[in-house]
């Protein structure tokens, strides 16, 4: 009792001591701090879709995935019946090869690469189109 009431005060003082001498110095520590509360997170996640829709490969491809069945087995960033385009574009390097061995797989399908669910054969498809659809897939790196 003895001693927290001086100690109180002393606090109360030193407070006060601190605002009446800090004022200048407390705007300037709030505007120091606000910015960096408000800086965006370096690390905020933008969709591989935001990413790429620019991109005239891009824009083809999914022009031309959109008039087939792709969709109904793969989306961009989640594995449903098969990969992920984003899972594919992580395994192979973007290179003239790939996508002609990818293209011809799209047409004639096929098994064993990613599990044992096959991709159907699109025997409709021409080599032309199979190929921007892969390189739309490609291109959809992190
Ligand atoms: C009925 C479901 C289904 C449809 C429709 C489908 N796919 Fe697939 N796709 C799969 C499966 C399953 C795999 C994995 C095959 C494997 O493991 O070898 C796959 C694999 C792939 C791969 C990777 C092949 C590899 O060897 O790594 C590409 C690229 C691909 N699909 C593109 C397409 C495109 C483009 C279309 C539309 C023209 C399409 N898929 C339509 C199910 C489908």
């Amino acid at each position: 009792m003895k001693i927290t009431k001086p100690l109180n005060l002393a606090i109360i003082a030193l407070a006060g001591f601190t605002f009446a001498c800090g004022g200048g110095e407390k705007t300037s520590e709030t505007t120091t701090t606000t910015p960096a509360a408000e800086a965006p997170a370096p690390e905020k996640e933008i969709s591989l879709e935001e990413k790429y829709q620019d991109d005239p490969i891009y824009i083809k491809g999914l022009a031309k995935l959109k008039t087939s069945d792709c969709t109904s087995c793969h989306m961009v960033e989640r594995k449903i019946v098969g990969p992920s385009y984003a899972d594919v574009a992580a395994k192979y390097e973007n290179t003239e090869e790939n996508i002609d061995m990818l293209a011809k797989k799209v047409i004639e399908g096929g098994v064993g690469v990613w599990g044992e669910i096959p991709m159907p054969p699109h025997p409709t498809l021409s080599m032309e189109d199979a190929r921007d659809m892969v390189s739309y897939v490609l291109l959809l790196k992190k």
